[in-house]
């Protein structure tokens, strides 16, 4: 403990040295550290394995890569999770438990989402007198990655990806991120590891866009083709390259006056489906069957004409400019970024789906979270509930809670990143009836 302290100061000075150095050099923002591809191997790795003339363990331990900590994800979160965030920060995507007690929600609001639902239980009861403890457990909240260092370990529940053959045991933010940022995209649209240099960022607004000489990094840094986590072996090899999509600049807000909106092109399915190659396909157990990018997976005019319209329960009102909801999000079916999906990402689009933007499809994310969520299966919304608003709150006082399931009210909304509960019907039920008409009240 004592000397992983020492390691996370050293990381600190590190990053302010680099950043100011970087900062006074290029003129760019002072968070720029992958820039699209690979950041400075000392963010990372230690080469001699000492500070201050004091070996930095536990990194440098033989066989790990000689990293700046136990595993690689406790690497990425000596930057990504800081102590004493007050609220959602730039490129965090995990709280440390010091900034979220007992009845305080995890901190970040990323699409992605926040890791720190991954250290929250819930405990409630479904009705007066009954005496059976109803349970939402830490680890139901979606992916576990093993960062020791930071008090995360593997489902022990889930000993492997459903659908797939991934091994808990290994999965890691390098089980999807490559840490070295190989893969890019070309101005032709392609994405692979050739050489070319990659002149930065590729996910953003803001991202310049490739031109033949130079590449931009492709979406988060996603692994592509023939990715593989080394520390792995080459099992479990990835078929299907990252998809296209594009956040806005500013993407870890709160959602409580506007939403946050990631441009989600096409092909996440797919990239998905390089470890759940068989859930949600033909398949796949009739329960979990249901259409996900690809054949069958269109809006068509019909769902899509209906997402428009629908608002919130009693309110079919909406207008295809202004019926997003980013708890529910769609693919938009194109690979233009400059002409699509750059123009649709931002903080303030509404654009519901629209046939002429490309062919709109739902995908893995229009219901789950890449990272984690505040709900059972990394659910974007509770979907073991039959109200999310229930008398006009997520939440109820007391122990009895057969709606807000054992959240308090300032954790059941912070898990609708903020949405008041008023933008919903007064009792609201699941989204799904924002794509499916039947069955709405
Ligand atoms: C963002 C963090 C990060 C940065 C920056 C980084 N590395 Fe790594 N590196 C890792 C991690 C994590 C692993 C372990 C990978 C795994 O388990 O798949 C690794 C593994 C390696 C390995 C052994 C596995 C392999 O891929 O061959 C080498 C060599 C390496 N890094 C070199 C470098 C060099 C050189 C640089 C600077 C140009 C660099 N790294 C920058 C995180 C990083
Ligand atoms: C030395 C600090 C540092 C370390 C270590 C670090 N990151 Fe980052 N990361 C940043 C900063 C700063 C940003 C925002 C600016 C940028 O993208 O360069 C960022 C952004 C990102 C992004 C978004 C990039 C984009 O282009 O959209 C991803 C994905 C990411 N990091 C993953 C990782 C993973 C995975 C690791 C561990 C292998 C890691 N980071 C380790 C500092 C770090
Ligand atoms: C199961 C695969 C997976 C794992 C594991 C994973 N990521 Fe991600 N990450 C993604 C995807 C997919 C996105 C894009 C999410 C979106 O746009 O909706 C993303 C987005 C991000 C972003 C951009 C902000 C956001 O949340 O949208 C950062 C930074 C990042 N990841 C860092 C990390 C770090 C650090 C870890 C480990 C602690 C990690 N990721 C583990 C798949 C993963
Ligand atoms: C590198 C492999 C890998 C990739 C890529 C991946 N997953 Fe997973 N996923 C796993 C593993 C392993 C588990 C089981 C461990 C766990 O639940 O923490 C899992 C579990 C899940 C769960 C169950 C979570 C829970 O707590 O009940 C969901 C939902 C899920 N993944 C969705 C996705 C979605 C959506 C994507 C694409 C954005 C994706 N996965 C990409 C490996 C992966
Ligand atoms: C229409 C909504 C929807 C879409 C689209 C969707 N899922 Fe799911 N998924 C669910 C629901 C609901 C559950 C059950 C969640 C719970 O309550 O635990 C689930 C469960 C899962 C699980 C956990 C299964 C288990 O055995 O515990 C995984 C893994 C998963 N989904 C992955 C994916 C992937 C990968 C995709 C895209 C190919 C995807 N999902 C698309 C709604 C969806
Ligand atoms: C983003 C839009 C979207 C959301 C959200 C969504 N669906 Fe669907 N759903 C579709 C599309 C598209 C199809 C396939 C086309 C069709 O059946 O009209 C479909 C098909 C179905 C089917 C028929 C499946 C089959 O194999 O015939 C069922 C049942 C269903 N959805 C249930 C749900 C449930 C339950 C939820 C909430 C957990 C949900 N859907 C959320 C878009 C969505």
């Amino acid at each position: 403990m004592h000397s992983h302290q020492k390691s996370k100061s050293y990381i600190l000075v590190l990053q302010t040295t680099f950043a100011v150095l970087v900062a006074a050099a290029l003129c760019i923002p002072v968070d720029a550290f992958h820039r699209g591809g690979v950041g400075e191997c000392e963010g990372c790795h230690t080469i001699h394995n000492s500070v201050e003339g004091q070996p930095d363990s536990p990194a440098g331990i033989s066989g790990n890569y000689l990293l700046k900590g136990s595993d690689p994800s406790s690497v990425c979160l000596n930057c990504h999770q800081v102590s004493g965030d007050t609220g959602p920060t730039g490129y965090h995507i995990s709280t440390a438990p010091v900034d979220m007690p007992a009845g305080s929600p995890p901190r970040q609001m990323t699409p992605g989402g926040d890791f720190g639902w991954l250290k929250k239980s819930y405990t409630w009861f479904s009705s007066l007198g009954s005496t059976t403890i109803q349970r939402s457990p830490a680890n139901s909240h979606g992916h576990n990655i093993v960062a020791l260092d930071y008090g995360y370990d593997m489902d022990f529940d889930k000993p492997k990806a459903p659908g797939g053959d991934y091994p808990s045991a290994a999965l890691s933010c390098t089980s999807c991120h490559d840490p070295h940022g190989k893969y890019r995209r070309f101005s032709d649209g392609s994405i692979s590891t050739a050489a070319a240099p990659i002149k930065g960022s590729g996910s953003l607004v803001r991202s310049a866009e490739p031109d033949p000489q130079n590449a931009v990094g492709v979406y988060r840094l996603l692994g592509g083709v023939g990715y593989y986590q080394k520390s792995q072996g080459q099992s479990n090899v990835f078929s299907n390259n990252p998809p296209a999509a594009v956040a806005p600049d500013v993407y870890n807000r709160s959602e409580s006056v506007s939403q946050t909106r990631v441009a989600y092109g096409a092909g996440m399915s797919d990239w998905c489906r390089n470890c759940h190659s068989g859930i949600h396909t033909d398949a796949a157990p009739a329960s979990l069957k249901h259409p996900s990018g690809g054949l069958g997976a269109g809006l068509g005019a019909g769902i899509a004409g209906w997402y428009d319209q629908y608002i919130k329960d009693g309110d079919l009102s909406g207008v295809e400019s202004n019926a997003y909801l980013s708890l529910v999000p769609f693919e938009i079916g194109s690979t233009d970024y400059s002409m699509v999906l750059k123009p649709i990402a931002g903080t303030t689009p509404t654009r519901g789906p629209s046939l002429t933007d490309g062919t709109p499809q739902v995908m893995c994310l229009s219901c789950h979270r890449a990272h984690a969520s505040g709900w059972d299966g990394s659910m974007r919304w509770n979907n073991r509930s039959p109200y999310i608003v229930y008398a006009g709150k997520y939440s109820q006082t007391g122990d009895i809670q057969p709606y807000g399931q054992g959240r308090n009210e300032l954790e059941a909304q912070a898990a609708y990143y903020n949405i008041p509960a008023s933008a919903f019907g007064y009792n609201q039920y699941q989204f799904c009836y924002k794509c499916h008409q039947s069955g709405t009240k």
